[in-house]
């Protein structure tokens, strides 16, 4: 008999014997674009309070005038103006992101703003056109995207050598920290399509870039992986 993940541990607690567990699915691409179709109207009244947080992982990505940078998952373009103001006018920021709605908002922002060197590229990460001149890479709260290897190695192949690449999400804490984890499970149910990789969602980031660093902030809950493409990565 196969049992769920809920009901094998509870069953596991209650007898002390051991029951298959099924594995955890892969990102759900239909589940996520059903998703944020719902979420686009009001995404932004939540996300603006991760705003000093963006801009410090955003540094990270060391952009200098001129570059570009892609951002994978880019949603409504909370991090456009901050890729933007890094990279400058001359620059380009140019993001990926699977939602119609989600995109929508982006557009208009930009229009709002009337910046001329951002652009969205509507359509899944895993097979959307991407560009192949990028000088840093950004995956900012998109788990999905870093749990699909093809993603994150295209990704990576959109970067030129050195190109620098930097992911921040929510991670499992460690067993201890209960709290941080069933706050951060409750929060990141309502965005994400699987838990699968959730206890160390850099895996596939790490095969792509050696010497990816890693590290743990916000009581354990969340990740910061920094990174760069060298010569010899595929
Ligand atoms: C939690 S939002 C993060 C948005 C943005 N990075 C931010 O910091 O606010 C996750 C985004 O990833 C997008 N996404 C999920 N799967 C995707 C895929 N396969 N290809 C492109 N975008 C995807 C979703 O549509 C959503 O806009």
């Amino acid at each position: 008999m196969t049992v769920t993940r809920r009901s094998g541990t509870a069953a596991a607690l209650c007898t002390g014997k051991t029951f298959p567990v099924e594995p955890e699915p892969s990102p759900d691409t239909d589940r996520a674009r059903q998703l944020y179709r719902e979420r686009a109207g009001h995404y932004d009244r939540w996300v603006k309070y991760l705003n000093p947080l963006r801009r410090r992982v955003i540094g990270k990505l060391q952009l200098r005038d001129g570059d570009h940078v892609l951002d994978m998952g880019s949603g409504t373009g909370a991090s456009f103006e901050a890729l933007r103001a890094a990279v400058g006018t001359s620059g380009r920021v140019t993001g990926v992101e699977l939602s119609e709605e989600m995109a929508a908002v982006a557009r208009k922002r930009i229009d709002d703003h009337g910046w001329a060197n951002v652009e969205i590229i509507v359509g899944d990460a895993s097979t959307a056109p991407l560009p192949t001149d990028v000088d840093g890479v950004l995956f900012f709260l998109v788990h999905d995207l870093t749990r699909i290897p093809a993603v994150v190695q295209r990704a990576v192949a959109a970067g030129r050598p050195g190109a620098r690449v930097v992911a921040l999400g929510p991670v499992s804490a460690p067993r201890w920290a209960v709290p941080v984890n069933v706050i951060g499970r409750v929060i990141a149910r309502r965005y994400i399509t699987t838990f699968e990789g959730f206890d160390a969602p850099w895996s596939h980031l790490a095969v792509e870039l050696p010497g990816l660093r890693v590290r743990r902030i916000l009581g354990g809950g969340v990740y910061l992986a920094t990174g760069s493409r060298s010569d010899a990565t595929r």
